[in-house]
């Protein structure tokens, strides 16, 4: 398995279309072609302040009580091996609901299940597909406004948000947030087949993972690199997957921590990932806020490190910013030497 991730890494960084020589292991993957929406396994899942325990919606029959009087809309997309009861919808779901935020969970999880990666890939943008659709229908029945939508996507989920932008017609997206976006097959250069600042009025970005699981690429109007986003606290030995799973889902606990903390996290702004690695970039007084109460005039990239346990937010913080790259993955120095040398996106 190992082997098989570093592989994903090292030939991800050069040629992306070569990692679907990875066919998954077993054959019962299931990839959609063209099937029409709504769709039996992408499910809506409306969950209020009177409804914590949530009510499956139909598009045909939509329930408008509990949708009245408007309220904050926000869109919950999981990612690979989630469902709509894991991250970031435990970790979210709750905050929103006690702010009296409305939140729809999406469950797509027959479409993303292990070890079916590169179908759950193809998958994405039939689900954004139907996601638009069903926002659509939400719209023109006056149950949200426009201004008051939010998607909010984690791994492939923030794909998934992206292509919800492409194929929503009557309106541009107010709001998409990325946690983490997946790197693995998501490398193309097309924009039309991944996220990024088109797909929204703003799209801001947490980074967690760029090493492995999430791209490092800057694929928002702002995006936030959290311990550089090469490793987060307390994961684990840096030599199994499970801790780069980990990185990877604590993109979903900073943002939920921005919901009771909306003034914690601050980064501060760096043109590129590598003059921040190399340490050419300085703190300036050109902070941004991450998460919750981001400002959506935020432009460009920003760094931030956090403290080793909860409360993870260290307000401003300027000091002993850890910029060090090598030994905190299991990707070699050598590599990663090889990567600062030739990467662009950095
Ligand atoms: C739902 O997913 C399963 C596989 O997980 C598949 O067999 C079935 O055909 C799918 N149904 C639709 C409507 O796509």
């Amino acid at each position: 398995m190992k082997k098989l991730w570093c592989l994903l890494f090292l030939i991800g960084f050069s040629s992306p279309l070569l990692v679907s020589g990875f066919e998954d292991e077993e054959s019962n993957c299931f990839a959609l072609r063209d099937e029409i929406c709504p769709n039996a396994n992408i499910t809506f899942w409306l969950y209020t302040k009177a409804k914590p325990e949530g009510i499956e919606l139909s598009q045909f029959n939509l329930p408008k009580d509990e949708f009245l009087p408007l309220k904050p809309l926000k869109v919950i997309i999981h990612g690979f091996k989630g469902h709509r009861n894991y991250t970031p919808n435990i970790q979210l779901r709750p905050l929103f609901n006690n702010l009296d935020i409305n939140v729809i969970s999406l469950d797509y999880h027959k479409l993303a299940y292990e070890p079916c990666y590169s179908e759950a890939v193809n998958n994405a943008k039939f689900v954004g597909r139907c996601i638009a659709q069903f926002l659509e229908t939400l719209l023109k029945n006056k149950l949200v406004k426009n201004k008051d939508l939010h998607l909010i996507g984690f791994g492939i989920g923030a794909h998934v948000a992206g292509f919800v932008g492409n194929f929503i017609s009557q309106h541009k997206l107010e709001h998409i947030t990325a946690l983490d976006p997946a790197k693995p097959l998501f490398l193309v250069k097309d924009r039309a087949q991944k996220l990024d600042p088109t797909d929204a009025k703003f799209v801001d970005v947490v980074h967690t993972d760029v090493m492995m699981l999430g791209l490092l690429e800057a694929v928002g109007h702002v995006d936030f690199y959290l311990n550089m986003g090469v490793s987060q606290p307390n994961c684990g030995p840096i030599n199994l997957m499970e801790t780069h799973f980990c990185y990877h889902n604590r993109a979903a606990d900073y943002y939920a921590e921005s919901i009771s903390n909306p003034s914690g996290f601050y980064g501060f702004y760096c043109p590129d990932f590598k003059s921040f690695a190399t340490g050419v970039c300085v703190p300036s007084k050109d902070f941004e806020v991450m998460g919750f109460e981001v400002h959506p005039e935020a432009r460009g990239r920003y760094f931030l490190d956090t403290n080793s346990m909860p409360p993870y937010a260290m307000g401003y913080n300027l000091k002993n910013l850890n910029r060090q790259l090598k030994g905190r993955t299991f990707i070699n120095d050598d590599m990663i030497d090889k990567f600062l040398e030739t990467n662009d996106e950095a």
